[in-house]
């Protein structure tokens, strides 16, 4: 199989939602939730997408001939590259009604096994979805990262017990899902969280310890100074409240803010290793990537997977390879400009 022939039969297999338009840029699917769009009007992953467009890449090709070392170590893991395979709750809802989200993590951990980085994933509000991740965890090398929905500390906690025998390499918060209505009314408890509710998860957790969907300096400081080991600048792909600025947009101020007091991550319109390549040269530690992923696993399961973490890799490679980067540490602001 190659990576054409993926996209085509993704196309066949996805369902109605998701057009698997030539480059996944929010245009095709605007406001389409249930689906993979964003939160109405639907600019938000177009904004994101967009975002990465306007910073280009300062080319230098004098210098050093070694070869290119795209490797990363990350919650006391090396991985392959600085990318993380991104969250999805629930496909059964946004794609296919016989869609099981707990395939979609077996075959996303053990692509991530193959290929060297991690998965984090989600649990769309199915207990069982926990349990059967702990197991391909367990199958694929422990791959996976666990990504909580906002809930009281109480429940987290009893999440986190399940990993008892299993630890991840680290465990997340998605703190923006306080935006998604469905959640809310669940049991009331799905909402904003507090400094001091996160300070006790923290506390809790004995891995590191991620909270996802920070847009802004003020709330990355929060959460550094709820304990965060990593925060993911995330707009939750645009679909939790309209109207953000794309990550790229912010990722600047909330690297002055808190560089080097935590790890940052950074997903929302991420489609090429020359996106990935920005990202680290703004000051962010790993990309995380999820539309695209999920179009590779419909197209081709573990294998289309993997031809997509391959195709991204080489293109960050070629990217640090054409700009005087030989090590992931040589990437430097000046190997950008802002258009
Ligand atoms: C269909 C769909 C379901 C998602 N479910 C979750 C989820 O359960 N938990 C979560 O943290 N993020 C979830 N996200 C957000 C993604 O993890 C990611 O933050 C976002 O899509 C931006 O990345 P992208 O532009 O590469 O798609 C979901 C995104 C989509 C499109």
């Amino acid at each position: 199989m190659n990576y054409e022939e993926v996209l085509t039969n993704a196309k066949k297999n996805i369902g109605p939602n998701c057009k698997v338009c030539p480059v996944c840029n929010g245009l095709g699917c605007g406001n389409l939730m249930p689906g993979p769009g964003s939160k109405a009007p639907g600019n938000g992953a177009h904004d994101n997408y967009t975002a990465w467009r306007k910073i280009r890449l300062n080319m230098d090709t004098i210098g050093s001939p070694d070869p290119i070392d795209t490797s990363v170590e990350l919650f006391g893991r090396k991985l392959a590259f600085p990318l993380l395979t991104a969250p999805i709750g629930s496909i059964r809802l946004q794609f296919n009604p016989s869609d099981d989200v707990a395939d979609f993590n077996e075959k996303c951990m053990a692509a991530c096994e193959t290929r060297g980085i991690l998965h984090a994933y989600g649990n769309g509000l199915e207990q069982r979805i926990w349990d059967e991740a702990i197991l391909s965890g367990r199958r694929h090398g422990n791959t996976g990262i666990p990504v909580f929905n906002p809930d009281t500390p109480e429940n987290i906690e009893k999440l986190m017990d399940l990993y008892h025998n299993d630890l991840p390499a680290a465990m997340c918060m998605v703190l923006d899902s306080a935006g998604l209505p469905h959640l809310r009314k669940l049991n009331g408890k799905g909402g904003t969280k507090t400094i001091g509710e996160l300070r006790r998860l923290k506390a809790y957790s004995k891995v590191p310890m991620i909270f996802k969907g920070i847009m802004t300096a003020e709330g990355a400081r929060k959460a550094v100074d709820a304990g965060a080991d990593a925060i993911i600048v995330s707009n939750h792909g645009g679909r939790v409240v309209p109207e953000t600025p794309g990550t790229a947009d912010v990722l600047p101020e909330i690297v002055d803010a808190v560089k080097g007091e935590t790890k940052i991550l950074v997903d929302g319109g991420i489609r090429y290793g020359s996106d990935i390549f920005k990202a680290l040269a703004m000051g962010a530690d790993a990309c995380l990537i999820c539309r695209p992923v999920l179009i590779a696993y419909y197209g081709g399961g573990q294998e289309g997977i993997e031809l997509y973490l391959d195709r991204i890799r080489a293109e960050l490679s070629d990217a640090m390879y054409m700009c005087g980067a030989r090590k992931i540490p040589d990437i430097t602001n000046r190997m950008i400009r802002r258009m």
